[in-house]
């Protein structure tokens, strides 16, 4: 196999944020097992060890709940760096969870894990494969019926951290909506690891507790959330990043699922993308979110915009859209593609989701634009995203201004996406 010239780096940063059979994306700052992270992790684990990327899918499983949600922390083990802990929740699940999800790119993983295991003619993982196959089906549904109970084809999130793009410009007007009181005490830990100029700001973290208040005094049942919820966005990278994973999910059903559940699953493929198809906007030349509280399109620009091409095909006018759209921009960037673009009023190169680059986005982009025949530019994606690692470190993300590394260190996806992504440059 290649040796990249960072490889033992990067298997070592996995090492290192190994906690027994899952990683935490980075010491510290996210000391616990986060939903997406684990994902991507898993997929950096099978290029070299089939079960240990088994064991990190199987132990984000372990905090599913009952109704299928995979939540977005699962708290194995006590920490105190970081807030809101599990008290905060107040959730009930066996292992203390958070009580918000995360974008679903377990389908995803699962595949890739899987496909690794036949290729590599590891014994004894298709009960394995097919015991996670339920899991993912269950959350999958969970999504359909907690976060699209109208079916529009396009899931909700209810909190910001749920996007994945937590400090993201796409929810300002949304999030201003909420209050900033509090039943719960805030004392952030994050400031406290990574300057603060970089972070969210004090009034938005209080509008973030405050929603989680609010949904634990629901006792977190997805009827009561949706109807009590001050902030709601029908969001097209989760539901992107859904539709994404149940084509995967499809394509293992082949030899994992019974003729319902293949029934089932294109079915849900078909209502996620004739949903995604109704955001692409194209006067914008990208798929835009909606307020489902204004009942107005966001359209401030933001990597969401082209996270589902990884799960659909674009006509031939959509295609070269996107991607002249995606090289404006990448106009003048040392490295892309930024999470908020220079030419938004909003672009803020250093803080967190807006500006800076991360190389999971620039995985599922890269993924997307490959699915839609634009071989090159995903190319250059990949390439760049990987030069800026070897430049800089494994680091959380990237100033795309400078190509300076920011955030935590040490980052477990980054390392995770180098691996992946440096094997196709
Ligand atoms: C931040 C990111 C989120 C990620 C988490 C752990 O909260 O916004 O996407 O999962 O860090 O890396």
């Amino acid at each position: 196999m290649t040796t990249l010239p960072k490889e033992e780096a990067a298997r070592a940063i996995l090492a290192r944020n190994d906690r027994g059979g899952y990683t935490v994306p980075t010491d510290r700052l996210y000391p616990f097992q986060w939903n997406w992270d684990s994902a991507f992790v898993a997929m950096g684990f099978a290029l070299f060890d089939v079960d240990r990327a088994y064991r990190e899918l199987e132990r984000l499983i372990e905090g599913q709940w009952d109704d299928g949600m995979i939540p977005h922390i699962v708290f194995h083990a006590p920490s105190d760096t970081y807030f809101p802990g599990p008290d905060v929740w107040g959730t009930r699940h066996r292992v203390p969870t958070s009580g918000i999800t995360q974008p679903p790119v377990f389908g995803m993983a699962l595949r890739h894990v899987h496909e690794a295991a036949r290729a590599s003619g590891t014994d004894g993982t298709k009960e394995r494969t097919k015991a996670l196959f339920q899991a993912a089906l269950r959350s999958h549904r969970w999504w359909l019926s907690a976060r699209d109970p109208d079916g529009t084809g396009v899931v909700a999130i209810l909190h910001p951290w749920e996007s994945g793009s937590d400090n993201s410009p796409a929810w300002d007007e949304a999030l201003a909506r909420v209050p900033t009181t509090t039943t719960t005490a805030i004392r952030r830990k994050d400031t406290g690891h990574v300057d603060a100029s970089m972070r969210p700001r004090d009034e938005d973290y209080q509008r973030f507790i405050h929603i989680v208040d609010t949904y634990r005094a629901c006792g977190w049942d997805p009827k009561r959330q949706w109807t009590a919820a001050p902030f709601k966005v029908a969001d097209v990278q989760m539901t992107g990043t859904l539709a994404r994973s149940t084509a995967d999910l499809m394509h293992l059903a082949k030899v994992f699922g019974s003729d319902a559940e293949k029934a089932e699953l294109k079915g849900m493929h078909e209502r996620l993308l004739a949903g995604l198809s109704r955001q692409w906007r194209p006067d914008l030349s990208r798929f835009v979110n909606r307020d489902l509280i204004s009942g107005q399109d966001i359209d401030t620009p933001t990597q969401a915009a082209f996270i589902p091409l990884a799960a659909i095909t674009l006509d031939e006018a959509q295609r070269s859209a996107v991607t002249a759209e995606i090289e404006r921009w990448l106009k003048n960037m040392v490295v892309g593609v930024p999470s908020t673009p220079a030419f938004s009023p909003a672009f803020e190169p250093k803080r967190y989701w807006r500006g800076p680059v991360w190389a999971v986005v620039n995985w599922l982009i890269a993924d997307g634009l490959r699915l839609n025949g634009a071989e090159d530019l995903a190319h250059r994606i990949e390439s760049g995203t990987v030069q800026a690692i070897e430049k800089v470190g494994f680091c959380e993300y990237f100033d795309p201004t400078t190509g300076e590394g920011l955030g935590g260190d040490t980052f477990s996806w980054t390392a995770a996406a180098y691996m992946v992504l440096g094997r196709r440059t």
